[in-house]
């Protein structure tokens, strides 16, 4: 198939050449994201391949099948970002990656909360500066801590499991419970328990119209003071204005995200010689408990490895009509993922 790639980096091009090795797709790679102006750069080929921020919308998915496309084959788990509904009115199949590397997104929530908890970046600054003061640099124990999981899908399992290493108590919620997660141990609550009893919550779940603003300020006000949130998820779940005032009030103990909602204006580019024009962005950066990281959750060597290869199993799957196809449905829409 010819397989235009947009939002291209240099690592996204080493990990499909490696894959196409045993695929011989045509592929040409696009730096800029898929927009309503950049599309016209997909005409003529058959399949598009877009990533987590590019704008799949109704009317830049009506220009690609009128440009001959007929696959969407997501270079992501998410798919909040594509038009589902516009896709299946233009006969688009939309794949995605559904399992690349829970893994790696699990261990890096972990990494998140022992950062936050024992001020390892704070630490780390203080060192290189010579300064060896403890000051500020209490945390606390995570055995015996309450873990709230929202979403025990592929990456919030593996969550779990580590939690429970931890020797954490890990309660969860998911409208589809599983039983590999109550095995380790875990208790499903309600969404309000959950609030109501974690020291930290994690972010496991899809972005859909029903999960957005989940956490907003009556979920904040239900939360323990102190807690600790921690969203690897996508940025739309968290209400960030509602954040900000429950760090300023010490409601919020301390955040860590890999992704924020307006992020697409900002993350996977070099803008450390810019001015940052989102104000409520710079000034989550102003909060010594804040963590941020620029939505690398997912980028681990084996994960890039399964990127590609299941990108291009799809459109070769799709091609031969042969094999197996992860498309994604307008059921998944509503939140089973
Ligand atoms: P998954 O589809 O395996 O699991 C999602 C789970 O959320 C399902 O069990 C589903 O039943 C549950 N869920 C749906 N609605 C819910 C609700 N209202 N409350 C509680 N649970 C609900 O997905 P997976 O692979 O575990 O990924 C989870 C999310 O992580 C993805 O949707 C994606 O947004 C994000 N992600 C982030 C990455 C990063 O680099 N930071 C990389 C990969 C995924």
């Amino acid at each position: 198939m010819r397989i235009a790639v947009f939002s291209t980096k240099r690592y996204d091009r080493e990990a499909l050449e490696r894959a196409n090795r045993s695929h011989g797709h045509v592929i040409s790679y696009f730096e800029p994201r898929l927009t309503s102006e950049t599309v016209v750069l997909a005409r003529g080929y058959d399949a598009v391949c877009p990533f987590v921020n590019d704008q799949v919308t109704a009317p830049v998915i009506a220009a690609l099948a009128e440009g001959g496309a007929r696959l969407l084959t997501l270079r992501s788990a998410g798919f909040n970002h594509v038009d589902l509904r516009a896709a299946h009115e233009h006969d688009v199949v939309v794949t995605r990656v559904p399992a690349y590397s829970p893994h790696a997104v699990a261990e890096h929530a972990a990494g998140i909360i022992l950062t936050l908890n024992r001020k390892l970046h704070r630490a780390y600054a203080r060192v290189r500066e010579g300064n060896f003061s403890l000051d500020g640099l209490l945390g606390f124990d995570l055995r015996g801590r309450t873990v709230g999981v929202a979403g025990t899908g592929k990456i919030g399992t593996v969550f779990c499991r580590i939690m429970a290493g931890f020797g954490c108590r890990v309660v969860a919620h998911d409208p589809y419970p599983s039983d590999e997660v109550r095995e380790l141990g875990v208790e499903y609550v309600e969404l309000g328990a959950l609030f109501e009893r974690s020291d930290i919550i994690a972010l496991h779940l899809p972005l859909t119209p029903e999960t957005h603003h989940l956490v907003d300020a009556e979920a904040i006000e239900r939360m323990k003071k102190g807690v600790m949130l921690i969203n690897t998820s996508r940025g739309g779940l968290v209400d960030t204005r509602a954040m900000i005032d429950g760090l300023k009030s010490g409601k919020v103990g301390a955040l860590g995200l890999d992704v924020y909602e307006e992020e697409a204006d900002l993350f996977f580019e070099d803008l450390s010689g810019t001015v940052i024009q989102d104000d409520v962005f710079a000034r989550l950066l102003t909060f010594p408990n804040v963590f941020i990281t620029g939505h690398q959750g997912f980028f681990t060597r084996e994960a890039l490895d399964n990127i590609a290869g299941t990108v291009l199993a799809n459109a070769s799957a799709f091609e031969k009509g042969d094999g197996d196809l992860h498309v994604v449905t307008l059921e998944e829409v509503r939140g089973r993922s």
